[in-house]
């Protein structure tokens, strides 16, 4: 059985106050559940302070340079944050592939770099919504899927989590359905299985992410191709995280 993951991706929200708040609010309540991990990916000005307080929550960090150094201002390398005693990286974000033209052979770079490290990656990937109305998403996502995982091996490729994300339906509300999301990603978790075979395409653990909220997570996670959810806005409001990591128990 593939075991869960709840996950918030905070982005550029929350000064350091807010943060601790959060952590202190959270903190007693996100459950001990054997069947789920739950984390959270927030700026990584403030890491330090959330990884010294966190209990139950895991700390992950929301992007990482694919050097170990370098003149590259602004940068944050893999070697700088191992040592902060976080879990996850995520990488390829839909956000940095749009905003800062992060190409599918730079999310292949941090995911082998992640790889030669104990830290969990989480690789987004997801289509616009021109894909989708042009009926092209298996392939669109088949392609982000093959050049992440270039010169990935079989024994790595069970250590990435992937997040299907569809582009149309992050911030906007608009979430895909859980019958979309369970067929795209059992498209994927196909992909995989070219890609690596059959036990990786069982083990491998794939999340839905898009307008994920406390109304919608438990219809999800009931798909049994869903392995978990990336969740943006509703993950920055304390009452509605404990919600959502206590969703899908059974
Ligand atoms: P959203 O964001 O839940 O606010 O749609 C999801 C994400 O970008 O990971």
């Amino acid at each position: 059985m593939r075991k869960k993951v709840i996950a918030g991706n905070w982005k550029m929200y929350k000064t350091r106050d807010d943060a601790l708040d959060f952590i202190y609010q959270v903190n007693t309540q996100v459950p001990e559940r054997e069947d789920v991990e739950t984390v959270i990916f927030a700026p990584s000005i403030y890491l330090r302070s959330l990884v010294k307080r966190q209990e139950k929550l895991r700390i992950g960090i929301q992007n990482m340079h694919y050097l170990d150094e370098g003149a590259y201002t602004g940068e944050i390398s893999l070697p700088m944050v191992k040592n902060l005693g976080i879990q996850y990286v995520l990488i390829g974000h839909s956000e940095r592939r749009k905003y800062y033209n992060e190409s599918d052979s730079d999310v292949n770079l941090k995911l082998l770099k992640v790889l030669q490290t104990d830290l969990i990656p989480m690789v987004c990937i997801g289509e616009d919504l021109e894909i989708r109305e042009k009926g092209e998403t298996t392939e669109f996502v088949g392609e982000q899927v093959k050049r992440a995982f270039e010169k990935v091996t079989a024994k790595d490729a069970k250590k990435v989590i992937l997040a299907y994300e569809p582009i149309w339906a992050i911030g906007t509300g608009k979430t895909a359905t859980p019958f979309q999301a369970n067929e795209t990603i059992s498209e994927i978790r196909q992909t995989i299985f070219e890609l690596y075979g059959k036990e990786v395409s069982e083990e491998i653990r794939i999340l839905y992410g898009g307008s994920v909220k406390t109304s919608n997570i438990n219809d999800l996670l009931e798909q049994p191709e869903i392995d978990g959810a990336l969740i943006g806005g509703a993950s920055l409001v304390p009452s509605d995280f404990i919600l959502l990591a206590n969703a899908g128990k059974k």
